[in-house]
């Protein structure tokens, strides 16, 4: 387990503190629509941070080919119709390039800075010229409108029950899903970006913010710097 993350609940536990089982049950909402409006008809995605492939098999759904990474081999074994490879995604190099880059479920707010610029250099080495990455941001009030929850129309609550400073601009967050015959819980470290502070980090890594494509400006569509 990474330091500072901590995951509880049945199953397997990546080393972020994501449970398998978890992620399984998860439903994709809206964000498959947002990405697939946003990028070309059945474009190559390479999706960073897969998971279990909670976007994955709606994205193969919709016609895109999706090249999987993550790191943990638990997750990559729910994944059907995808290419997948095990990889930390700062450490990836596959010398191919891809239509789109996807770095979403908040990972670009990684505690740790050298990992999150080793992601987004790792975005950038992977998109094809004349390509996009999209980037999933954590919302306005993330941090700050705590504890909150939210109960999922299929029967389970989400509860973001507290967010705690956890040194050099770092937040710990915990994360509740309660289910009616089960229950996980998810401890992890967050860095809170303003919008000033994500383009910068982008630009650091040779990326530039070209469209906020939700208006809670939580999913954008970045290009390589001119
Ligand atoms: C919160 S889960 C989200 C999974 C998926 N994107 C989704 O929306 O369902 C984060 C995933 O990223 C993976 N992950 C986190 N940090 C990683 C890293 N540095 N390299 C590779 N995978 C990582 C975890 O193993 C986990 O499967």
């Amino acid at each position: 387990m990474r330091e500072g993350h901590e995951g509880t609940g049945p199953g397997a536990v990546t080393p972020d503190g994501c449970a398998v089982e978890l992620y399984a049950r998860l439903p994709a909402g809206d964000e498959p629509d947002i990405i697939a409006a946003a990028v070309p008809a059945g474009a190559h995605i390479l999706e960073l941070g897969s998971g279990v492939g909670r976007m994955t098999h709606p994205l193969l759904e919709r016609g895109f080919t999706v090249t999987a990474v993550d790191e943990s081999a638990d997750m990559l074994a729910r994944i059907r119709g995808a290419r997948t490879i095990r990889s930390t995604i700062e450490s990836l190099d596959l010398g191919e390039k891809f239509d789109v880059v996807m770095l979403a479920s908040f990972l670009v707010h990684t505690g740790d800075e050298e990992v999150r610029g080793g992601m987004l250099r790792t975005c950038a080495r992977h998109v094809a010229e004349g390509g996009c990455v999209l980037i999933q941001r954590e919302g306005p009030d993330y941090h700050t409108d705590v504890p909150r929850e939210r109960t999922d129309p299929s029967g389970f609550t989400i509860r973001i029950a507290s967010v705690e400073p956890a040194g050099k601009g770092v937040n710990s967050v915990r994360a509740e899903y309660v289910f009616p015959d089960a229950v996980w819980t998810q401890t992890f470290l967050a860095r809170p970006l303003t919008k000033e502070r994500f383009e910068s980090v982008l630009a650091e890594a040779g990326l530039e913010a070209d469209t906020y494509l939700t208006p809670d400006g939580m999913w954008v569509r970045a290009v390589p710097t001119a």
